[in-house]
């Protein structure tokens, strides 16, 4: 049977593997899906040695992606300028290549699922670490009037914007200095950063008009939801839709069928509301 696996450090959260288990039962498709603790120095080993073992396709988690990427002998779409990756698969050459399904993810449950429009919006990212960058190409393809990114370290934010130097819509600052208008979008890319406590932030960011996403699910409101709700937002979405999407996208590299998402959405909600 085909195998494909998740690696990652930690592992033990993932539920990768339960949506795979479940693509692959909808759509008749024969495989096996596991999820894998790698250690910090020997993660391109690891890959190595899937693959040569007959291993099908690999998703990649915290902290890997970057090496991922790095390991990639050809990158797919908007991975060539994200600099990280979370798909992985051999081509038709055998060729180990690298695909960036988070940005797909991201997009298609805003637009899709939410049905949030970002062409002429002003967008709000905080974070700018490996989750802000891997979601950017896609984001700045929906032709959003501006897209300001905020981190707590001012050049990490910096750094992406003069990755895309035709784009002037893309600004970066401080958290205390984003400008305060009422963003149409704001969506929380920082990782365990914003789960325990806000950053100081101007006032007037949120207005009654503004939908917040934050890219961090879990059984119950996130910490970043929370603000949001508090702040007067319109909406505030987690990031579970996003996580079965980048999934679903994964699936497609590997299998060419795209699995139906509503209902694992729907599923693994009422899954996390039982176990957290
Ligand atoms: P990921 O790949 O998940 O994005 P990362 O590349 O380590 O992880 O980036 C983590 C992001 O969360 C960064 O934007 C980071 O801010 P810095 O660039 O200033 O480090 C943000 N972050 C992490 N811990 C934080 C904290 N305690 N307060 C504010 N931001 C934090």
């Amino acid at each position: 049977m085909d195998r494909y696996a998740v690696f990652g450090n930690p592992i033990g959260h993932s539920r990768s593997p339960w949506i795979h288990e479940r693509f692959a039962r909808q759509t008749g498709q024969a495989l096996v899906y596991t999820a894998s603790l790698i250690e910090l120095d020997s993660f391109e080993q690891a890959v190595q040695q899937f693959f040569a073992q007959g291993g099908s396709g690999l998703n990649i988690t915290v902290p890997f992606k970057e090496r991922a990427w790095g390991m990639a002998q050809c990158r797919l779409g908007s991975a060539q300028s994200t600099g990280a990756v979370n798909t992985l698969y051999r081509d038709a050459d055998g060729r180990l290549c690298g695909a960036n399904t988070d940005g797909v993810g991201l997009l298609r449950d805003l637009t899709h699922n939410h049905g949030l429009s970002l062409a002429g919006r002003h967008v709000l990212v905080l974070g700018a670490g490996g989750a802000a960058k891997g979601v950017m190409p896609d984001l700045l393809a929906q032709a959003p009037d501006r897209v300001c990114i905020a981190n707590r370290t001012l050049s990490k934010a910096e750094a992406i914007v003069e990755a895309y130097t035709d784009t002037p819509c893309l600004s970066a600052s401080s958290y205390e200095d984003i400008p305060p208008i009422g963003f149409d979008l704001i969506v929380n890319a920082s990782s365990e950063g914003l789960q325990n406590t806000m950053p100081a932030m101007p006032s007037g960011l949120v207005s009654a008009n503004t939908c917040c996403y934050d890219m961090v699910y879990g059984g119950k409101e996130t910490v970043f939801q929370r603000w949001a709700r508090e702040q007067g937002a319109k909406m505030a979405f987690d990031g579970l839709g996003m996580l079965v999407e980048q999934a679903a996208e994964a699936f497609f590299i590997w299998r060419g069928v795209r699995p139906e998402t509503e209902t694992v959405i729907a599923q693994l909600r009422d899954l996390l509301g039982q176990n957290g």
